[in-house]
């Protein structure tokens, strides 16, 4: 186990009559899990080590301007495409006012937040990797800025993916590009359950463009939250077994990823998608996100990868959709292979075109 970096620091702190106006803005994906985190423990501790894709189009863009709290205490007003949300400033609000040890300038100022994410609300993809990865990235540039602290990149990052695995473990993952791990292994040093570790150097090639196209079969809210969803591996007969083979997998994969080996790729990753989902249908309650057109989609990219030998595979979030999995060398096949096999099992929303990317950028 990683020591606890200590963050608590009271210097961060505006002295009276010098509380400073201004506004920052950045943007951060969402990242998508090769092998899943799925079960947690206090304090956003993960039961298992994950890793996961950074992507690219698909992120929260967040401007947050501040000014002296009138109150004497946090205040905040939060819009979510240009209307005021009660729900995210509510969430939101207990957030700083949870980092208040961390960040004590929080207490001090007036936060009006505006966000928006570019891949639809309703589409199901998780956006609270998005969401809070972004809020970490500005409350830590704040820090830098207002305070000269956090100079060196490396502790930047580390500090921003800290804080955002306490607003969602899956956000630490989301301040690096890339692959990243969050949770602490054997075979990469450097790992922790407290924030993400960026893998890239070691990466074979064809993994460093691959794509993900998001195949939206079903635009309803999500049936389960991340939340309840973590809670039920407390009691989860396969639980144990289930934490185990998630570090096997990752090293596995790992192994495989530096040696561009596809099908082992293709092996573990799938495997990992299904027994998410096992472990949702073998829970109680039990639940069962799959919709019909899941199946369809992922028996057409079976027959698909069996007729052209080419290396397509599928992951699963917690949700209907399915993330198509591919190197960019085969984009034209498999935009044919949409088109002709699986356009008919899409909501209106259709899919979004993905793939990897470089992480979080200050547009402001
Ligand atoms: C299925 O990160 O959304 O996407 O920490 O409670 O916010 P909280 O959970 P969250 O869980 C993500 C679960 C997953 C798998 C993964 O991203 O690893």
């Amino acid at each position: 186990m990683n020591s606890e970096p200590d963050y608590h620091n009271t210097a961060l702190k505006f002295a009276d009559g010098d509380i400073p106006s201004g506004k920052m803005a950045w943007r951060s994906p969402s990242n998508i899990a090769l092998v899943k985190y799925w079960g947690k423990k206090p304090v956003q501790i993960p039961q298992n080590p994950s890793i996961s894709f950074t992507l690219s189009k698909s992120y929260s863009e967040t401007e947050v301007s501040y000014s002296p709290a009138v109150s004497g205490s946090l205040e905040m007003e939060f819009y979510f495409d240009g209307q005021r949300n009660s729900v995210f400033e509510e969430k939101t609000a207990n957030f700083f006012q949870s980092l208040s040890d961390v960040f004590p300038f929080v207490n001090q100022l007036k936060f009006i937040i505006r966000s928006q994410n570019t891949f639809p609300h309703s589409a199901g993809i998780a956006s609270s990797a998005s969401g809070m990865s972004v809020l970490a990235m500005i409350l830590c540039d704040m820090e830098r800025q207002l305070f000269s602290t956090l100079k060196n990149d490396v502790d930047f990052r580390r500090k921003a993916s800290f804080i955002a695995r306490l607003g969602s473990g899956s956000a630490s993952r989301s301040v690096y590009g890339g692959l990243v791990i969050w949770g602490e292994t054997e075979v990469v040093s450097g790992t922790s359950d407290l924030y993400g570790f960026p893998m890239n150097e070691e990466i074979h090639e064809i993994f460093t463009r691959y794509q993900d196209t998001i195949l939206l079969v079903d635009a309803g809210e999500k049936k389960v939250s991340s939340r309840v969803g973590h809670g039920l591996m407390n009691s989860n007969p396969y639980a144990g077994e289930r934490f185990k083979q998630a570090h096997e997998n990752l090293s596995e994969l790992l192994q495989a990823m530096r040696d561009g080996d596809t099908a082992t790729f293709i092996r573990i990753t799938e495997s990992e998608a299904l027994t998410l989902h096992a472990m949702m249908m073998t829970s109680q309650p039990y639940f069962l996100l799959m919709k019909p057109n899941t199946l369809q989609i992922i028996e057409r990219i079976f027959t698909f990868r069996e007729k052209t030998g080419l290396p397509v595979s599928f992951t699963l979030d917690a949700g209907p959709n399915v993330h198509m999995l591919y190197p960019a060398a085969i984009k034209a096949e498999v935009k044919q292979f949409i088109e002709d096999e699986l356009v008919s099992f899409l909501s209106p929303l259709g899919f979004i075109d993905d793939e990897v990317g470089k992480g979080p950028e200050k547009i402001l």
